[in-house]
């Protein structure tokens, strides 16, 4: 089966085209236009323009997709999109356009949580996952844990008060003024702290929950920062390649692993989980990469992280996770919502 998977929900607009084979998912192309020049002098997304790039962008990049696979519209069995959650305006972009390409040629078409996409990202490296699975979605709008007993279903265990994990990375570095978005610069900030043997900062207090209920928390993590920034002033200019800015990172990246990390071994008893899927953007993440790796060899769980490129939103995650959803029997009456819910 030849799936073509659209994603625009936040501010990457990419198509891809994924086979469907007995053995898995297979990749016959990927594109994807980055809007991080856009928005990055604004510290973060802005809707409005987020919606206008992806309007610009969406035909040239499914134009690629399908340039790359050598594949034609004609070739199609289905086309897949995610239908949100997201901001509307950006959703609606390759939401539209897949409904006018499905409606015009004839093409089954399927919409998809944008969250079963980051789960089914992982299948174009594991597609023999073992499930019962612990699904950890980190990006910069969730901070989720599920439990998946397929690739298609996810059960909310517990989930973050406040910000996510991928806000700590993006606010850490604009107080920094390394940049947008922060993910990868305070990641290489880090790496090169660790390799350069340089110390790291203070390590940061880990929140207490008085309620006593699992969840995590990560707004404290940027006051944190700040703190520390007003400590030391000249932190906010010094740059990427200072040792003090590297050791702040360092810190900052280890203790988002940390907390991240923490419940999976007890959920994972608990539920009788076998394995254990990383996915979003902050799953490209060193010190998370291999902080899981140890924590899944001492826990006997089978690990699977989609290679960075598959984590952060992409067309690929949608094109796998629509080859498996059950058509709708009145696509066209179907609408992008922003805060589409997991079907129970
Ligand atoms: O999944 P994604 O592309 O979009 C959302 O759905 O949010 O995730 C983007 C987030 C941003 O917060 C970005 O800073 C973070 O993922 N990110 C990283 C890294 N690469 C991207 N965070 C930590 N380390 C990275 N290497
Ligand atoms: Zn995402």
């Amino acid at each position: 089966m030849l799936v073509l998977g659209l994603e625009s929900s936040c501010d990457d607009c990419s198509a891809a085209v994924v086979e469907e084979t007995a053995a898995g998912p297979v990749l016959r192309s990927l594109a994807r236009e980055s809007q991080d020049a856009i928005h990055g002098p604004f510290g973060g997304v802005v809707p409005e323009l987020a919606a206008r790039e992806h309007l610009l962008q969406v035909r040239a990049v499914i134009a690629s997709a399908l340039a790359q696979a050598g594949v034609k519209l004609e070739d199609l069995d289905r086309i897949a999109v995610t239908r949100g959650p997201g901001l509307v305006g950006s959703l609606l972009a390759t939401f539209s356009a897949s409904k006018a390409l499905a409606w015009r040629h004839g093409i089954p078409w399927v919409g998809v949580h944008h969250l079963l996409g980051h789960l089914n990202a992982a299948r174009f490296a594991a597609p023999d996952l073992p499930f019962p699975a612990l699904v950890l979605l980190v990006s910069g709008g969730h901070t989720h844990l599920y439990l998946a007993k397929d690739w298609t279903s996810l059960h909310l265990l517990q989930k973050t008060r406040d910000d996510a994990a991928g806000e700590a990375f993006d606010k850490t570095a604009r107080m920094l003024n390394l940049g947008y978005p922060g993910g990868p610069v305070v990641d290489a900030c880090a790496q090169a702290a660790v390799r350069g043997g340089g110390r790291a900062d203070l390590p940061f207090t880990p929140p207490k929950f008085r309620d006593g209920k699992a969840s995590w928390s990560f707004s404290g993590l940027k006051t944190g920062v700040k703190l520390r920034i007003e400590r030391n002033p000249r932190l906010a200019e010094a740059g990427a390649s200072d040792p003090d800015v590297r050791g702040l990172c360092r810190s900052l990246q280890e203790a988002v692993t940390a907390w991240l990390l923490k419940p999976i071994p007890e959920l994972a008893r608990e539920h009788g989980a076998r394995s254990l899927v990383i996915s979003g953007g902050v799953a490209c993440n060193s010190g998370l990469r291999e902080g899981a790796a140890r924590l899944a060899q001492r826990e006997g769980l089978v690990l699977a992280i989609p290679e960075p490129r598959l984590c952060t939103d992409n067309g690929a995650m949608v094109g796998a996770a629509g080859a498996l959803l059950d058509l709708d029997d009145d696509p066209w009456t179907q609408n992008a919502d922003s805060d589409l819910k997991l079907e129970a």
